[in-house]
């Protein structure tokens, strides 16, 4: 996209641009589409996941590589794409923005050290804070209310990070030298296994009621309906979109029982969208929240069209 109503040192500075990401709950998706809409109101913002992404990152020369972290690294499907894409990433600008519930001290940093060794230019990076998307550890969750100011709070950053990059000036978050040294430290070190590569420990329970949504939604071909029970393969990135979305709160993946389901339009949607997926009445299009499409999709449905069992 060519930028537009934009001031003359941001225009000068770059030509086009999109936002690409990766986004297990929808926070990152969040982030990701405030911060370029910001930039410019005409360029995309398109999940790794699609085709149009690798076509957008070959024509664009400034891209928003976004992801959420986990345990102070990149997901597996990031850390691919990126490197499959290898030859794409020469000479263009890259700013890396992480997304995290706490605390992930190199979070922008990761990326940024992979894609340098594409020859791409590392422009910038940016952390934001959003509410936790593990719904099977109970460790960091929040209320509601809390993680509705979390998002305020989130917010307030991008527009405020949108504002620097405007005149011209990168944020560092993530990228210096310190950064790398805490993420090592505070995470990485003790689990780099879990993060290494794909997951084979998705766990799926009897009350799974073959109604095929984690099938529908996982961005790896994950997960299967045999016998009409769902099944999961051993290429989990442990994004937790199937487990926030599961009606009958079936999966789990590091824990062993569902604590709290937090899709990210859980905390901006006046219902409350956890009880209404329980109840087997609200449904999440194939391709939305997540994928780049749009809101959460209600579609009012009897109990019996999910399970055919109730
Ligand atoms: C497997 C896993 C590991 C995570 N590790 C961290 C972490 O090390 N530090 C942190 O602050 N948040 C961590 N999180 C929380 C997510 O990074 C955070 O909730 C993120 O905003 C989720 O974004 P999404 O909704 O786009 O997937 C982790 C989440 C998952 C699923
Ligand atoms: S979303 Fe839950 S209930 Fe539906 S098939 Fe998957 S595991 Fe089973
Ligand atoms: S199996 Fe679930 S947690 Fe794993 S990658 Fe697929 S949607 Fe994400």
């Amino acid at each position: 996209m060519i930028f537009h109503n934009l001031p003359g040192l941001w225009k000068g500075m770059v030509k086009t641009m999109v936002g690409v990401y990766f986004s297990g709950t929808g926070n990152t998706k969040h982030c990701t589409e405030k911060l370029v809409h910001l930039l410019d109101e005409t360029a995309q913002a398109l999940p790794i996941e699609g085709e149009e992404a690798v076509e957008a990152l070959s024509r664009q020369d400034f891209i928003i590589l976004a992801y959420p972290v986990q345990y102070s690294n990149v997901p597996v499907i990031v850390r691919d794409f990126i490197k499959s894409h290898g030859a794409l990433w020469k000479n263009k600008k890259v700013f890396c923005v992480a997304t995290m519930a706490l605390f992930s001290g190199d979070g922008a940093g990761c990326s940024a050290r992979l894609l340098k060794k594409y020859g791409a230019e590392v422009v910038g990076g940016l952390h934001v804070l959003m509410p936790d998307s593990i719904c099977d550890v109970k460790l960091l969750k929040r209320s509601v209310e809390k993680n509705r100011r979390v998002i305020r709070a989130a917010d307030r950053k991008i527009e405020k990070c949108a504002e620097e990059i405007r005149q011209g000036h990168y944020p560092r978050n993530g990228l210096h030298f310190c950064d790398r040294i805490a993420g090592l430290i505070g995470q990485r070190l003790w689990f780099y296994q879990k993060t290494k590569k794909y997951s084979d420990q998705l766990k799926i329970s009897d009350a799974c009621m073959g109604c095929g949504q984690c099938a529908r939604l996982c961005p790896m071909g994950n997960l299967t309906l045999k016998d009409s029970r769902a099944s999961a393969g051993s290429r989990c990135t442990m994004c937790y979109r199937c487990i926030s979305a599961c009606p009958a709160q079936a999966i789990t993946l590091l824990g062993d029982r569902v604590v709290e389901q937090c899709p990210y339009d859980r905390y901006v949607s006046g219902e409350d969208i956890c009880q209404g997926i329980a109840a087997g009445v609200l449904q999440m299009s194939d391709q939305s929240i997540y994928c780049g499409g749009d809101r959460w999709e209600e579609e009012r449905r009897s109990p019996e069209a999910y399970t055919g069992k109730r």
